[in-house]
């Protein structure tokens, strides 16, 4: 695997590879990679001739209460997982190289960037999409990969490659879980053993929600108190728990089919975030 820090360096090499007619598949994160990222470079593997990850913990997607500088960082640890899948190239820029001043440029999808996730952090998703859209331009990947564990980053991400007629291919990867049910996620890091306990009951709610909504009986907002208070009864404070559907993360009415249910749940010094997405028969 080949690690590369410097822009220009980078496009020279992409330059020379796409001139051989390789395709390429990309999978941004920002490091502390666990088996849920492997399992996007593992899918990347499979479907073009070179693999390009990039570890950039990106400063714009924090906000000001938020701890940048606490993200756990395991760079040794981060290349050789990625060495083992098969990684071929490893982009680790710098911020002064990624947002050179002034650094007046933001890219906005705007409205689905303020709902959910969004609104708990306002801002978080204009510094994604920014940085994504930087990425892509480096990279010019044929394919994208991303998780469907961060539902809302992706669909987000998605409008903004379809507005922009950007030519990538964007793929959603299923979410990696514990046996438990609990989804990878770098933030488990900071549960104790106990929250460890705690911390399924998320996805299992989530899980009882689609049951509910699969039976008709009740109407959502009845769903939605229901699994609000089991999650307080489990330990867990909600932020928010919505039944939206799929295409623009608006509350789902009677007539959509394609659904995701969205939540995030405060746990000791973590805050989680699950989803279920699923086709519901009419
Ligand atoms: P990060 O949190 O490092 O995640 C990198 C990618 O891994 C994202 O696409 C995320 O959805 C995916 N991922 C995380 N946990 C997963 C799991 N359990 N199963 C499957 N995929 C999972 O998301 C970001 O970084 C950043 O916002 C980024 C897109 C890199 C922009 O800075």
């Amino acid at each position: 695997m080949i690690n590369i820090h410097d822009i220009p360096e980078l496009q020279r090499w992409v330059a020379h590879e796409k001139s051989q007619g390789k395709s390429i598949a990309f999978v941004p994160t920002m490091g502390n990679l666990h088996a849920g990222h492997m399992s996007l470079v593992d899918h990347a593997r499979k479907i073009a001739d070179i693999v390009v990850c990039s570890i950039f913990v990106n400063p714009t997607q924090f906000g000001e209460n938020e701890d940048l500088d606490a993200y756990p960082r395991t760079l040794q640890d981060d290349m050789d997982k990625l060495e083992n899948h098969g990684c071929d190239l490893l982009f680790l820029p710098n911020a002064q190289d990624m947002y050179p001043q002034p650094d007046l440029t933001r890219v906005i999808v705007d409205h689905m960037s303020t709902l959910h996730c969004g609104a708990t952090r306002p801002g978080h998703f204009n510094g994604v999409t920014t940085v994504v859209l930087k990425l892509l331009n480096l990279m010019l990947p044929d394919f994208a990969i991303f998780g469907l564990k961060d539902f809302q980053q992706f669909t987000i991400l998605k409008t903004m490659v379809l507005d922009l007629f950007i030519p990538t291919q964007m793929i959603g990867v299923e979410t990696g879980r514990a046996s438990n049910g609990l989804a990878h996620s770098s933030r488990n890091g900071y549960l104790t053993k106990q929250e460890l306990k705690q911390a399924p009951a998320l996805y299992r709610i989530l899980q009882e929600t689609k049951t509910g909504i699969e039976s008709a009986e009740r109407a959502s907002h009845e769903l939605i108190r229901e699994a609000k208070e089991k999650l307080v009864a489990e330990g867990l404070t909600p932020d928010y728990f919505a039944i939206c559907r799929q295409i623009d993360l608006e509350p789902a009415t009677e007539l959509d089919t394609e659904l995701v249910i969205l939540a995030a749940a405060y746990l000791g010094k973590a805050r989680l975030i699950d989803n279920l997405h699923f086709h519901l028969n009419k």
